[in-house]
């Protein structure tokens, strides 16, 4: 069998080179090898945590590589920078850090390598975690400064320095940035659970919060619980409780896949007696929705197709969720590798896209029903300005999201913005807009 630190490498090769998503990949291979629950915990953080600091554990090996990160072989660098994340950021001892990455590259590739990798480990750990920090972050051009302390790319920074002005509001946020999501559960309205092992949400009067690990996954089995973040819960949760005159009978989702929202929408409208439609333009994705809710004994009719062209009539629907596709911006802790991936492109052709499903959504929502727009985003072009641009050439008025979540710590309305390091959620956006 492998060790936990052979598959970690193994792992970061793939997101790297196949273009693997770390979180599916990591299930996968946990659940093709019999780790222990402590190898299975240590080989989940290596991999996300070596690929979120990747930028800032790249400068410091190239302080101590006689050669550029870039010109290093794939193996060898996935493993220096595997091992330098366990010393610098996790606090694992010096020697063990040397024998284990030496060891790490004898089972991956030989010997050629392992004197280089002992030199550079060597290097690394002849200055605590603390110096190397100090050190780096008097060493970086200061126009690189947040970027490579904090390990991302510049256009992200920049993005974040416009919308924090603040900057120690800034790093709390790039911290809580790096650092792993605690795990929250949607307990599915309508039903009594059981809690024990679990702890409430500090939110959504739906959430709970993992303290036994064996209890809270046998209830996923059985789909009383869902795996879902209270930020995700709350735009859910607003959009059901948002008044509306006349009939409340016909719910659209219609970007579903793969069904988090899809799960909150439909329990609530089977207590109301209500209807919810799904819809997803990728089969793959519909059949996830399908599972989850069967697996929650939840009923929806489940529509495959593009949201634009819907198989509805205009104006046929009371309450409309369009969670659109978005740069992430606001879930980068749970995507370890997506910060690398998107690109200012990305976020151009995204807002396009959600600019035509918002008119679509419009399109699909009765006079007096209302639309609920969401991003898991942090970045005003995929949020405030989309909706604010809807209003400029559609009759529509907004309604005060913060208003429907008493108890929130949150800035004045009519606008929905959670941000991680304030309330410990992915960083959710949401408008409510009500179709005259
Ligand atoms: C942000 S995700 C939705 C997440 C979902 N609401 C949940 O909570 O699990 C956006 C989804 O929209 C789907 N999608 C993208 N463009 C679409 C379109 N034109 N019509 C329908 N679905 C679309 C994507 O495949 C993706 O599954």
């Amino acid at each position: 069998m492998s060790s936990a630190r052979v598959l970690a490498v193994e792992a970061l090769l793939q997101v790297e080179f196949d273009g693997a998503y770390a979180n599916i990949l990591t299930n996968e291979i946990l659940s093709q090898n019999d780790l222990s629950s402590a190898d299975a915990g240590m080989f989940t953080d290596l991999v996300n945590g070596t690929l979120r600091w990747e930028r800032y554990l790249d400068t410091i090996i190239n302080y101590c590589s006689s050669r550029e990160i870039v010109d290093l072989s794939d193996e060898v660098r996935s493993v220096l920078r595997l091992s330098t994340y366990s010393y610098l950021i996790r606090g694992t001892q010096a020697h063990a850090i040397v024998n284990e990455g030496v060891e790490t590259i004898r089972n991956l590739d030989g010997e050629r390598a392992t004197s280089f990798v002992n030199a550079v480990l060597r290097r690394i750990t002849e200055r605590t975690a603390e110096e190397w920090r100090i050190y780096a972050d008097q060493r970086v051009e200061d126009a690189d400064q947040e970027a490579i302390m904090y390990s991302l790319p510049n256009w992200i920074v920049k993005v974040f320095q416009s919308q924090i002005p603040d900057q120690l509001e800034r790093i709390a946020l790039f911290e809580k940035q790096n650092q792993p999501p605690s795990i929250t559960y949607l307990r599915r309205p309508g039903t009594e659970t059981d809690t024990t092992g679990l702890a409430p949400g500090n939110w959504s009067p739906y959430a709970l919060r993992e303290i036994d690990k064996k209890l809270s996954r046998q209830k996923l089995k059985t789909g009383e619980l869902t795996v879902q973040d209270e930020g995700s819960q709350l735009t859910s949760w607003a959009l059901s409780m948002a008044l509306i005159e006349g009939p409340d009978l016909n719910w659209l989702d219609m970007t579903a896949g793969p069904g988090g929202k899809a799960v909150f929408l439909a329990a609530i409208a089977q207590m109301r007696g209500a209807k919810l439609v799904a819809n997803e333009i990728h089969p793959h994705r519909a059949e996830l929705v399908r599972n989850v809710l069967r697996r929650s004994e939840l009923n929806a009719e489940i529509l495959i197709g593009d949201a634009n062209f819907g198989a509805w009539a205009p104006k046929s629907f009371d309450r409309v969720l369009l969670d659109a596709p978005c740069t992430g911006l606001g879930a980068l802790r749970r995507r370890a590798e997506s910060r690398w991936r998107r690109t200012e492109k990305d976020l151009a052709d995204l807002v396009i896209g959600q600019r035509k499903l918002l008119r679509s959504a419009i399109a699909a929502t009765r006079s007096g029903g209302i639309v609920g727009y969401v991003t898991c985003s942090l970045h005003p072009r995929e949020t405030t300005e989309i909706v604010l641009e809807a209003a400029k050439t559609h009759k529509i008025e907004f309604v005060d999201v913060p208003r429907l979540l008493p108890g929130i710590p949150l800035a004045p309305g009519p606008f929905l913005q959670l941000w991680p390091h304030r309330h410990d959620t992915d960083g959710m956006f949401m408008a409510i807009l009500r179709v005259e």
